[in-house]
């Protein structure tokens, strides 16, 4: 039996057999106790939950706030009910709307996962097709984004530039507001994903001052994407090479969501403010370019580099269990096992190496994983390479610059980002994200001038 299949077996034996689906809080300080409603998921074992809000029934007196449940980092909070994404991170588990992110990968295309995630269900073919359409006539950018990127300097982080582009874009669709016109939000979701790649491609010749080549309508989403990246502007037909393609399209359908991660939650939170979906993009973007997130892939890189042999690997590690330096690539909030994205990827290899010719840096990436799996240290607090860990081999073996890797994270994590915020506008649950905190600071005191100090 599949491991979810287990999981939703034993809730349920586990639910039927409880007493009453509550948890009793009894408050010593007064005595009283307190019964909350427990809520489950799809997944009982993995979403059960109590609502935070009762907590303020506990007081002491009538003058007290009431409690607050305190939770630096969110490490146990659900900030919402979402039917986008599921992970069950101690059984390594991904699905997208249900569907395992292995069968999606191996059968798949990007342009009909982020169907999927969008509007809940795999495409019927007129669907599809009118999807794809859609996408395509959006693909070009207004040509003032050209004057906007070219005030960048060259050497610009092209993630930098992705973020501000983005977020200018807001200016060129002002009716992007009324949010809560639903085929309005549809015409702004198509037009995000539509133009991520042109933007991507953009800042990439920006930096090597390279003239922009326009999307080509007549190639794949990621074709078009390697089209923009490398080839001539008099459009002559470059050839892309089909096996690079289509690990391009396996590499986005593998980043497109993973639930509450850091960049969908900034999602989430900026778009709660009602905010238009093009700055909330550039939002997430800012979240996602941070080293710790999808900043990683490039940090991975860099740390393959410096260590340079396999030989250097025992010493290296060692350095990382003395606290000097993290792991890049290694750990992850929610998984505790292997991150299943990392498996397909490295399955990727043989077929994306036979292409391009092997990435030297990938000895020292598996020696790097055979050392760690069997170290005490990332054993014990369950450390497994993650997304970040092999991505940016195949990044680099198709000729892309370490600071292109997260932006190629950002392409598809747009339609993830899309998806959760419509969810969340459509979730009458939800309002403006706003938590509280548990004040610190010094009780009340007055105004000193400055001569009395
Ligand atoms: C992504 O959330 C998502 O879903 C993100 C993502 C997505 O698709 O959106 O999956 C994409 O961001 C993947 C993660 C990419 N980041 C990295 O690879 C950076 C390296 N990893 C870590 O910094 C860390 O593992 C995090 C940030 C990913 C998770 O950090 P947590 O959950 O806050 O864990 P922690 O920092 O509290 O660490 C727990 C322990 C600590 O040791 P002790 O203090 O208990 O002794 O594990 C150690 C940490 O020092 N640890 C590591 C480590 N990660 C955690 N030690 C060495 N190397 C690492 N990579």
């Amino acid at each position: 039996m599949a491991a979810h299949e287990a999981l939703r077996e034993l809730a349920v034996s586990q639910t039927t057999a409880a007493r009453r689906d509550t948890v009793t809080i009894t408050d010593n300080r007064t005595g009283k106790s307190y019964e909350l409603p427990i809520s489950y998921g799809t997944y009982p074992l993995s979403g059960a939950s109590i609502p935070a809000v009762e907590l303020r029934a506990v007081k002491r007196s009538t003058e007290d706030f009431g409690l607050l449940s305190y939770d630096p980092a969110f490490m146990n909070t659900a900030s919402c009910r979402s039917a986008v994404t599921f992970i069950d991170g101690e059984r390594g588990i991904l699905e997208y709307r249900g569907y395992p992110i292995d069968q999606l990968a191996e059968t798949s295309t990007y342009l009909e996962v982020a169907y999927l995630l969008i509007h809940g269900e795999l495409p019927t073919g007129q669907q599809y097709d009118a999807w794809e359409a859609g996408i395509k006539r959006e693909s070009l950018l207004h040509e003032n984004m050209k004057k906007f990127m070219d005030g960048f300097w060259h050497d610009a982080h092209p993630m930098g530039i992705f973020a501000c582009t983005v977020g200018a874009l807001s200016t060129f669709y002002p009716e992007s507001k009324q949010v809560h016109d639903p085929g309005n939000r549809m015409r702004q979701i198509v037009r995000l994903i539509a133009k991520v790649p042109s933007i991507a491609a953009y800042s990439y010749r920006h930096s090597l001052g390279l003239p922009y080549i326009y999307p080509d309508v007549d190639r794949s989403y990621a074709g078009n994407l390697l089209n923009m990246l490398f080839n001539y502007p008099d459009g002559r037909d470059g050839q892309i090479n089909p096996v690079i393609e289509r690990a391009i399209d396996v590499l986005f359908i593998l980043h497109a969501d993973h639930e509450q991660n850091c960049s969908t939650t900034t999602m989430r939170a900026v778009g709660s403010s009602l905010a238009d979906p093009y700055v909330s993009v550039a939002s997430a973007s800012s979240a996602l370019y941070g080293p710790l997130h999808g900043g990683a892939n490039e940090q991975v890189l860099r740390m393959l580099t410096e260590i340079g042999h396999v030989k250097n690997v025992p010493a290296y590690v060692e350095r990382v269990k003395r606290g000097e330096l993290r792991l890049m690539g290694f750990g992850h909030r929610v998984y505790k096992n292997y991150d299943p994205r990392a498996r397909v990827i490295k399955r990727m290899f043989d077929d994306v190496f036979a292409v391009t010719g092997t990435n030297p840096l990938l000895d020292i990436a598996v020696e790097l994983e055979r050392v760690a799996l069997r170290d005490e240290y990332f054993i014990s607090r369950k450390l497994y390479p993650n997304v970040d860990f092999y991505s940016g081999l195949i990044y680099q073996a198709i000729g892309l610059p370490m600071d292109m890797f997260p932006v190629l994270f950002a392409i598809p994590r747009t339609t993830g980002w899309l998806a959760h915020w419509q969810e969340m506008l459509g979730d009458g649950e939800q309002k403006i994200a706003r938590p509280r905190q548990v004040y610190t600071g010094p009780t009340r005191r007055d105004y000193v001038p400055m001569e009395g100090r």
